[in-house]
C-alpha cells in the first residue's frame, strides 16, 4: 500500500472512530432511554446526504482530573451544515455519550464556529440540546464557553431564524441559550430545563418536586410559557422543525419563501355568516374562523398550550406566509392578560424581524382587571403588545370580528398603531367599554332611584348598544376601512396582502428601543 493509502485509509477509519463518539456502549444506553444519538437526529433532520460535518477531529484541552486521559474525537458536539428541504441550515447537536453533552470550551468553540458561520452566510442555526451542563472538570472555561455562545444568540437574534430543540438535559445556565433563540421544543417525558435540579430546590426552598415537575415540556409549554412546543418523539420534534422554517426567511433581508396552492383566492366561507353567536357572552372558537380562512386550512399553532386566549402561529394566504394573532373567545372570553400580552408581543416582534405580515383577528372585552394582574405588572406586559404592534413595520392588516373595547382596541393592530388595512365584521362592537360596564359608571345613580331599575337599565344598555354596537361608529372616523361580509374574509385579506407587498415604512434611527421589560 502506497504512503498516501496508507494516510487515506487513516483518514477513513479516524473518522469511523469519531462517528462512535463515547462509544457503543453509551449509545446503547442512549437508545435505551428512548432517544437518538446527536449523529441519529442531524441525519433525520437534514435532507439526506447534505450533511457537511465541521470539526470532527477537535479534542478538548482539559488535563484536570486526570481527563487527558480520556478524550473523544468531536468533543461531545457534532456541528456542521446542510439542507432542509434545500434550503441552507447550520445545525449543532450535543453528543450525550461524550461526557453527558457537557459543554468545554472546544465544544462552545465548535458551536461558535458554525454560528458564526450562519451569520456571514445568513442561515437559520438549529442546536440541538442533550447536555449535563457545564463540563465540571473545565470550571471557567466551560462557563466561558456558555457565555460566548449567549453573546452569538443576542446578536444574531433578529439577524436569523434560531431554534432549539431540547432532546434531553438542559439545566443550570445552559437555558439560557434556548431562552435567547426564537423557539424551543421539547420532547415530553425525556427533556427538561431549570435552572436548579430537584435536589437544590428541596435544599433551598423545602419544595419536594421531581424533574418532570420542575422543568418538564408540560409545565414550558403550559404554565411557565419558557417553550413553544411539546412534542411526544424526536422524530415529531424535527418534522415540526422543517413545517417551521417553511413559513420563515433564511434571514431578515429576505422575504419568506411562497407556496404554491391550489386553494381559490375567492373561496367563500358561508359558514362564517352565522359563526357568531346571538348572545355577545356566548364564544365561538377563533380556530374555526383561522382554518376557514387560510390555505387549505393549514394553521401552525406556537404556544397552543400557554396563555390559550390569545392564539399566535403561522399560516398562509395564497402561498403568502403570515403570522396570525386571534383573540380566542372560548377561553377566558378572549381577554388579554400577562400572560397573552407577553406571548403575542415576542409573537408579532419575530413576526415583524422577519418580514412575515401580520393578520390579526380581533374579539377582545379587554385587559383582565384584579390585583393578580396589577400585582403582577400588567400594565407594563400590556405594554409590551403595544409596543410591538406600535414598531412593527411589517403590513399589518386586523379584522375585528365581534368586541373591541378599551385599551385592548388600541392594542389589537389599531389603525393608530400603524394598522395599514382595518376590517371589521358587521358584528363588531367597537367602544371603550362593554354596554353593562358603560350603564354601571354613567347612570348607576339613576338606576338606582328609579322605580323599575333593571328596567332602566336596560334601556340605557339598549341606548349605549345602539350607539357602539357597531362597527360603523369607527367606520365613520376612518378607523375601520370597509365593513367586510364575513364570508369573504379570506378574499379580502389576501388582496389586502397584495396591496401591502411594496410597503416601505423605517422606525427612527437609534441605538436600540427601550421595550418595557
Ligand atoms: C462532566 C458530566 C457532566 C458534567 C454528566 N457527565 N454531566 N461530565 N460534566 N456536567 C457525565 C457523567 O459523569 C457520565 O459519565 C455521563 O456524563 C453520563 O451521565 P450520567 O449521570 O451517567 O447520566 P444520567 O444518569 O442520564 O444523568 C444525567 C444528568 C446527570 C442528570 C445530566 O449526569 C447530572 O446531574 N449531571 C450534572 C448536572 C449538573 O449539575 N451540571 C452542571 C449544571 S451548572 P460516564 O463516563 O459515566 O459516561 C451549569 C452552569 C452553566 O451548567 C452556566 C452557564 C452560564
Amino acid at each position: 500500500m502506497s504512503n498516501q493509502l496508507e494516510k487515506v485509509k487513516e483518514l477513513i477509519q479516524l473518522r469511523e472512530k469519531a462517528r462512535l463518539g463515547g462509544g457503543e456502549k453509551r449509545i446503547d444506553s442512549q437508545h435505551k432511554k428512548g432517544k437518538y444519538t446527536a449523529r441519529e437526529r442531524v441525519a433525520m433532520l437534514l435532507d439526506e446526504g447534505s450533511f457537511e460535518e465541521f470539526d470532527m477531529f477537535v479534542q478538548h484541552r482539559c488535563a484536570n482530573f486526570g481527563l487527558e486521559k480520556e478524550t473523544y474525537l468531536g468533543d461531545g458536539v457534532v456541528t456542521g451544515y446542510g439542507t432542509i428541504d434545500g434550503r441552507m441550515v447550520y445545525v449543532y447537536a450535543q453528543d450525550f455519550t461524550v461526557f453527558g453533552g457537557s459543554l468545554s470550551e472546544t465544544m462552545a468553540q465548535k458551536i461558535c464556529k458554525i454560528m458564526d458561520q450562519a451569520m456571514k452566510m445568513g442561515a437559520p442555526v438549529i442546536g440541538i440540546n442533550d447536555s449535563g451542563g457545564a463540563r465540571i472538570q473545565e470550571g471557567v472555561n466551560a462557563l466561558a464557553g456558555y457565555a460566548e455562545i449567549f453573546q452569538r444568540n443576542i446578536l444574531a437574534s433578529g439577524v436569523v431564524p434560531q431554534i432549539s430543540a431540547i432532546f434531553g438535559p438542559c439545566a443550570g445556565g445552559a437555558v439560557y441559550s434556548p431562552a435567547l433563540t426564537d423557539f424551543t421544543i421539547m420532547t415530553k417525558g425525556t427533556s427538561y430545563m431549570f435552572l436548579t435540579g430537584p435536589k437544590v430546590v428541596k435544599t433551598v426552598t423545602g419544595e419536594d418536586v421531581t424533574q418532570e415537575q420542575l422543568g418538564g415540556a408540560g409545565v414550558h409549554t403550559s404554565k411557565s410559557g419558557v417553550a413553544h412546543f411539546a412534542v411526544d418523539t424526536e422524530e415529531d420534534g424535527l418534522n415540526l422543525i422543517k413545517r417551521l422554517l417553511g413559513f420563515l426567511p433564511q434571514n431578515n433581508l429576505e422575504e419568506p419563501p411562497i407556496m404554491e396552492t391550489n386553494d381559490p383566492i375567492d373561496r367563500l366561507e358561508d359558514s362564517l355568516n352565522e359563526i357568531i353567536p346571538d348572545s355577545p357572552n356566548k364564544p365561538y372558537d377563533m380556530y374555526e374562523v383561522i382554518g376557514a380562512i387560510v390555505d387549505d386550512g393549514i394553521f401552525l399553532d406556537v404556544q397552543r398550550d400557554f396563555a390559550a386566549n390569545i392564539i399566535t402561529g403561522f399560516a398562509r394566504f395564497n402561498g403568502i406566509s403570515v403570522g396570525i394573532v386571534a383573540n380566542q373567545p372560548k377561553v377566558l372570553a378572549g381577554v388579554l392578560d400577562i400572560n397573552a400580552s407577553r406571548k403575542a408581543a415576542r409573537f408579532v416582534r419575530f413576526c415583524d424581524a422577519f418580514n412575515i405580515p401580520l393578520v390579526t383577528l380581533v374579539d377582545v372585552p379587554g385587559f383582565l382587571p384584579g390585583t393578580g394582574q396589577e400585582y403582577g405588572a400588567v400594565i407594563l406586559h400590556g405594554a409590551k403588545l403595544l409596543y410591538a404592534y406600535g414598531e412593527a413595520t411589517v403590513p399589518k392588516i386586523a379584522v375585528t370580528l365581534r368586541k373591541s373595547y378599551g385599551g385592548a382596541y388600541c392594542v389589537m393592530s389599531s389603525k393608530h398603531l400603524r394598522g395599514d388595512i382595518n376590517y371589521a365584521w358587521p358584528t363588531a362592537e367597537i367602544a371603550v367599554m362593554g354596554p353593562s360596564g358603560a350603564i354601571e359608571v354613567l347612570f348607576n345613580k339613576e338606576v338606582a332611584a328609579a322605580e323599575d331599575p333593571k328596567a332602566v337599565a336596560a334601556e340605557k344598555e339598549k341606548e349605549y348598544r345602539d350607539a357602539f354596537a357597531n362597527p360603523y361608529n369607527a367606520a365613520k372616523y376612518g378607523y375601520i376601512d370597509d365593513v367586510i361580509e364575513p364570508r369573504n374574509t379570506r378574499f379580502r385579506v389576501i388582496r389586502a396582502l397584495q396591496s401591502l407587498a411594496t410597503k416601505k415604512l423605517m422606525n427612527p434611527a437609534k441605538k436600540h428601543d427601550n421595550l418595557p421589560l
